[in-house]
């Protein structure tokens, strides 16, 4: 027997009439992605003409000043309309003295940022791993990563980043009561005006491990579970955001992003605070092998991932695919 396509069934409710053109999708989309979402990671190290492909991480390069200066331009032209900055020191020591070495390589690339790049909102990563010898995130005595000890290093980094220019500084090695006294110091020397975007939940993750290649702030020895949070986690997640906005954070994050979007959305639905979410390397890692596999449509899985982390609640996105998203868009 013939099947009719005329068939029909009563159905008071077809979904699928909302589906039938790109015309209708677009009005009925609940969530859209722009350029201006995102925030774009930069490694910075010292000399000039640098550019040094990351091994694990295609596409993303360490980068001398001149040539951040010409990335950040590019990105900016693409519509992404800011930067966060990691620096890769030349000598290290067991303190991480250089993360506050006025002339080092985060340092300098504000200043020249803010001079050559208009408008362009400077970021920068405050956190003493890439800096230590041991490549830990803060003061070592024994086994314990000392918390107060840190924090004194760690408002000396940020006040540097202030002082040479930055816009936001955004401290992530979750030390207790790091936001609180960075926003003191801030503010006592004048730089109210320096916002503070807080890595609140900062999970202990496997995903980071090509940025440790990319910032070589791999631990030498141990972990970060005595500071970074217990994936297993959520009401502790909830409990960190509360500090730190109790502390003066303007901007809380999530990181990383998609093992943790439950997350995302309960921190931005119980707090409505501007809300980061950090697409980490190796997520992106993952999908760039993948596509170089042939085995997923790397433009596809980006913006699919991309607007899943907006969708659960990120009102702006940390992503190595800043400028590659931003084209597409
Ligand atoms: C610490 C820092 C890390 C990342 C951002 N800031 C590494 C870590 O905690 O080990 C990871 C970012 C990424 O994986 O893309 N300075």
């Amino acid at each position: 027997m013939a099947v009719t396509t005329r068939t029909s069934l009563s159905l008071t409710r077809r979904p699928r009439r909302l589906r039938r053109s790109e015309a209708i999708r677009s009005l009925v989309r609940e969530t859209r992605l722009t350029p201006d979402c995102f925030i774009y990671p930069l490694f910075i190290c010292n000399g000039a003409g640098v550019r040094r492909e990351i091994g694990s991480m295609p596409g993303v390069f360490q980068l001398s000043v001149d040539e951040a200066v010409k990335e950040a331009a590019a990105a900016k032209r693409d519509g992404v309309p800011a930067v966060i900055l990691f620096g890769l020191p030349d000598q290290k020591d067991p303190e991480g003295s250089a993360a506050y070495d006025p002339d080092a390589p985060v340092q300098s690339a504000v200043r020249v940022l803010k001079r050559e790049v208009r408008d362009l909102l400077v970021m920068t990563d405050v956190c003493l791993c890439e800096y230590t010898s041991h490549g830990h995130c803060g003061i070592v005595e024994g086994d314990d990563i000392v918390n107060d000890a840190t924090v004194e290093q760690l408002v000396r980094a940020a006040l540097s980043h202030a002082v040479a220019g930055a816009d936001v500084v955004a401290p992530s090695d979750m030390m207790d009561g790091r936001v609180g006294a960075i926003r003191k110091a801030l503010d006592e020397r004048g730089f109210d005006r320096t916002a503070i975007m807080s890595y609140a939940v900062k999970y202990c993750s496997g995903f980071y491990g090509p940025f440790r290649e990319a910032a070589d702030s791999t631990p030498q020895f141990g972990d970060r579970r005595s500071h970074q949070m217990d994936p297993a986690n959520v009401d502790e997640a909830l409990r960190e955001v509360q500090i730190d906005i109790d502390e003066g954070a303007d901007i809380v994050m999530v990181k990383p992003a998609l093992p943790y979007l439950d997350v995302l959305a309960k921190v931005k639905e119980r707090f409505g605070y501007p809300t980061a979410a950090y697409h980490v390397s190796g997520e992106y890692a993952m999908l760039k092998a993948a596509a170089q596999r042939g085995w997923v449509d790397e433009p596809r899985v980006m913006m699919e991932s991309l607007i899943g982390i907006k969708r659960a609640g990120a009102d702006m996105i940390i992503t190595y695919y800043a400028r590659d998203a931003a084209r597409v868009l």
